[in-house]
């Protein structure tokens, strides 16, 4: 979990810390997404704009990595019919649960956490959700950037207000992951396990690949109360040259499930799933969810190295998590606790 020390990021304006692209590139994607030509002629006339505008916005939408056909004659086409993010459709999606969410689904931005982080200080209320189309300069843990693409990863965030202080939170970021386990399981990939603190990860051939990730910034109080901005990214379909920005080995949703998978059904799951893990968070901390962690952790009992802030490394077997959410470790120097922070976890040799 990062805790934000100051808020000078905070205090940046929305207008130059937004992320921008061409006012007409998604009104335009939202007439491609059945997959079927288009001209550029009936695309003007529908919105009451030129073609020159069109033309504008298709090439707006190459750079940001989609494959817009050109076929003189036809007009423009997608290569296949693709499902954009829809705030109706996703509360659709939770049903009952929809009135659990504020949600916001936002065209671009820099970074959905930093939007949300800013937002809060504002007074934005408990429980609002940002979704982004387009996340430009998504962070990760550990300063890490976050790549994704329009239509290739889901990128949202939660502003979660604790009664509790930051410092009863430790474990809330565990927490998070076995609500993104458990919607994964209602989606239909139970394959999808955690490898602590948080990544979202499927094992094959004895070697995790990286589904999602979780980056949580808390603000507030170590006596209470205080908010956490859950930034949640999860791969739909990364395909092109996206994998290759990426410096580890990934999976996503339509690989796994063998067709590609609406974004709005795995918001809605997984908000519904975040909704009820945090009240159960909120009511016993982790220890309560504590089992149900390790049974879903893929390095339960591995052997392990931790990568330390210091670029120390410490070898070790895992034995368990703690009820704070630390890692339990035996190391050469006896079991020793780890706490998340900017430790990084990977399998032995
Ligand atoms: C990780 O390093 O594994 C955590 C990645 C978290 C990425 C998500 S995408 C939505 C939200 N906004 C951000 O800037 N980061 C998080």
């Amino acid at each position: 979990m990062e805790k934000s020390v100051s808020n000078k990021s905070a205090q940046r304006t929305v207008k130059s810390s937004q992320g921008s692209i061409n006012k007409w590139a998604l009104p335009v994607l939202t007439q491609l997404a059945d997959g079927k030509f288009h001209s550029g002629e009936a695309l003007a006339s529908h919105f009451g704009v030129t073609r020159a505008t069109i033309f504008n916005a298709i090439k707006a939408l190459q750079a940001l990595g989609l494959d817009v056909f050109a076929i003189t004659g036809k007009g423009y086409r997608l290569p296949h019919a693709m499902q954009l993010l829809n705030l109706a459709d996703t509360l659709q999606h939770m049903g009952e649960h929809q009135g659990r969410f504020h949600l916001q689904v936002l065209d671009a931005v820099d970074s959905t956490n930093r939007y949300l982080m800013q937002a809060s200080t504002q007074g934005v209320a408990h429980a609002t959700c940002a979704v982004a189309h387009i996340q430009t300069q998504g962070r990760g843990r550990r300063g890490r950037d976050w790549v994704s693409r329009l239509g290739a990863s889901l990128t949202f965030s939660v502003l979660w207000r604790f009664n509790l202080g930051a410092a009863a939170l430790t474990g809330l970021s565990l927490a998070v992951g076995l609500a993104l386990a458990r919607a994964m399981r209602n989606l239909g990939v139970p394959q999808v396990q955690l490898k602590w603190p948080n990544d979202l990860v499927v094992v094959q051939a004895g070697v995790l690949h990286k589904l999602g990730g979780i980056l949580i910034e808390l603000q507030g109080d170590m006596e209470g109360p205080s908010a956490a901005v859950i930034g949640v990214g999860i791969n739909l379909n990364l395909a092109g040259d996206i994998v290759d920005k990426i410096d580890q080995a990934v999976t996503d949703l339509t690989r796994l499930r063998g067709q590609p998978m609406n974004p709005n059904q795995v918001l809605a799951e997984v908000l519904v799933a975040l909704a009820q893990v945090l009240n159960e968070f909120e009511r016993n901390g982790f220890a309560a969810l504590k089992a149900e962690w390790s049974a879903v952790h893929a390095l339960h009992e591995a052997p392990v190295t931790l990568l330390m802030p210091d670029a120390k490394q410490i070898k070790g077997r895992v034995l368990d998590v703690a009820e704070d959410g630390q890692l339990i470790v035996e190391t050469a120097e006896g079991v020793q606790k780890f706490s998340a922070g900017e430790i990084s976890l990977r399998r032995a040799a």
